[in-house]
């Protein structure tokens, strides 16, 4: 009945749903660069009147140390369940800006081989405007037909991109009117849109900066080279060092705590289709890397990685200047999987980086931002009732999958709120969140708002309340 009832207010309702998202898309609120914090202000303001339009009570712009989070609710009945829907309305920066075909905050729809109805092309497309927004669409729907089943609670913050550094403390702030049962989250992506899946995991990370230092001023390669560390080649030489012939992390302590999947769990994560040569052309490579004896979708999934995010120091400008530098910089990032610590992890990491270091050089090393990696039971009813809802619009039961990238609140909503989040993305891993031309497929989006009243339903009945 209900699939009857939203498929008539999907085709009533698509271009108003379409042309509101349009309109998001169009604020740049990158929260990264405090140049864009009007915009992320004019943003969470935006979000604040959608929620109050689709039907939302105590409608509230929250101020924290940085960004706002928006906060919204709709409680029915105090003794029913409650879903609280997390999302972010940050985006990342666009550049490089010259590599988009269109310009990132003027949403266009353009066909592409994964979707042939059309993707909207914007930043934030995606990650998480499109998906954050699909929840806010399915709140109206479910208000607007009177089949709201259970209590709701919005919290979409403003500073996913750069960690998350103030709804930590707010949460913890806000535990008294953050009581519920389950944290609904779709900022994840699916295998294919003719194969839908949930992430039952994502992984942790920790985010680190080397900066390495020789002599102390930049010299003449050519008077002092060969007889002086330069810290370019030593913190090359550091960083490939930090991975052996097979791949494998070298710092010390680094694989301790990883969980390994039994023989079982790697046949049953086999089972997700998964074409290599559709994997090689999409990214333009000739032949895939890693860790030996894991697949790909290992890899991604279940196995730790280190990679060099960012490297500078010397000369870069135009033609050649020929210097010994001073110092050389990098951003490294290591992602974790279950039960490795993220802060264990930046320890081992600053060790063995001043510990490799030659005494030509001092190394500095600095922690980011970092996040603990999550595993969801897909025993839970949340879980359990994610895949009824897929399978029921998509005509398919939905893979069990791992995902690569990583949302550090997560973790948090378990330790300070005892809350278990579902992992319910609707996106594709081929939208090129955070690159150039981010997409998001108009059918992913109605797919969504399709799929969302239908958690919201299995979830009231499972739970007993
Ligand atoms: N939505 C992503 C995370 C994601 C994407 C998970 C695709 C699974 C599949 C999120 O916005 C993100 O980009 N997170 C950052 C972490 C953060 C600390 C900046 C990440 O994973 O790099
Ligand atoms: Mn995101
Ligand atoms: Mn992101």
């Amino acid at each position: 009945m209900e699939k009857s009832l939203i498929t008539n207010y999907l085709d009533q309702n698509k271009d108003r749903l379409l042309n509101e998202l349009i309109d998001l898309l169009k604020i740049p609120s990158i929260s990264a660069d405090s140049k864009y914090k009007p915009d992320v202000m004019k943003t969470a303001e935006a979000v604040k009147q959608r929620l109050i339009e689709a039907g939302a009570d105590k409608v509230e712009l929250c101020t924290t140390k940085g960004n706002p989070v928006v906060y919204a609710e709709k409680i029915i009945d105090q003794k029913k369940p409650t879903v609280i829907v997390y999302g972010h309305y940050d985006v990342q920066p666009a550049d490089p800006i010259e590599l988009w075909d269109s310009p990132p905050f003027e949403p266009i729809i353009k066909k592409t081989a994964a979707h042939p109805d059309g993707a909207i092309f914007a930043r934030g497309a995606c990650d998480d405007k499109g998906q954050m927004y699909m929840h806010v669409k399915a709140f109206e729907f479910m208000m607007k037909s009177n089949t709201l089943p259970c209590n709701v609670k919005f919290m979409i913050e403003g500073e996913e991109e750069v960690g998350s550094p103030s709804l930590g403390p707010w949460i913890i702030e806000n535990k008294n009117r953050l009581k519920g049962d389950i944290i609904l989250i779709s900022d994840t992506s699916i295998i294919a849109n003719d194969t839908p899946s949930i992430d039952a995991g994502l992984r942790g990370l920790a985010y680190m900066e080397v900066e390495v230092t020789g002599p102390n001023r930049d010299l003449h390669s050519g008077v002092y080279g060969g007889a002086v560390a330069n810290p370019i080649n030593i913190l090359c030489k550091m960083i490939a060092d930090c991975h052996d012939e097979n791949n494998h992390i070298t710092i010390p302590g680094f694989y301790d705590d990883v969980m390994e999947l039994s023989k079982e769990e790697r046949a049953e994560m086999a089972k997700a289709p998964f074409d290599l040569n559709d994997f090689k052309k999409d990214l333009g490579i000739a032949e895939e890397r890693g860790e030996k004896d894991f697949s790909t979708n290992e890899r991604t999934g279940i196995r730790p990685t280190l990679d060099v995010n960012g490297i500078w120091g010397g000369y870069t400008g135009e033609g050649a200047k020929t210097v010994l530098p001073s110092k050389a910089s990098a951003k490294i990032s290591m992602r974790l999987v279950p039960n490795q610590g993220s802060h264990k992890i930046s320890e081992l990491f600053q060790k063995h980086f001043e510990k490799t270091a030659p005494k030509s050089v001092k190394v500095k090393v600095t922690a980011h931002h970092g996040g603990e990696p999550v595993v969801v039971s897909t025993e839970s009813i949340g879980f359990k009732a994610a895949s009824k809802a897929m399978q029921e619009t998509y005509g398919k039961k939905p893979i069990p999958t791992r995902g690569g990238g990583s949302i550090p609140i997560v973790a948090l909503f378990k330790k300070e709120l005892g809350l278990d989040s579902i992992l319910f993305g609707f996106g594709l891993d081929s939208d090129a969140l955070h690159s150039p031309n981010e997409h998001y497929g108009l059918f992913n989006y109605y797919k969504g708002i399709e799929t969302i009243p239908l958690f919201y339903k299995y979830f009231s009945e499972q739970s007993g309340k």
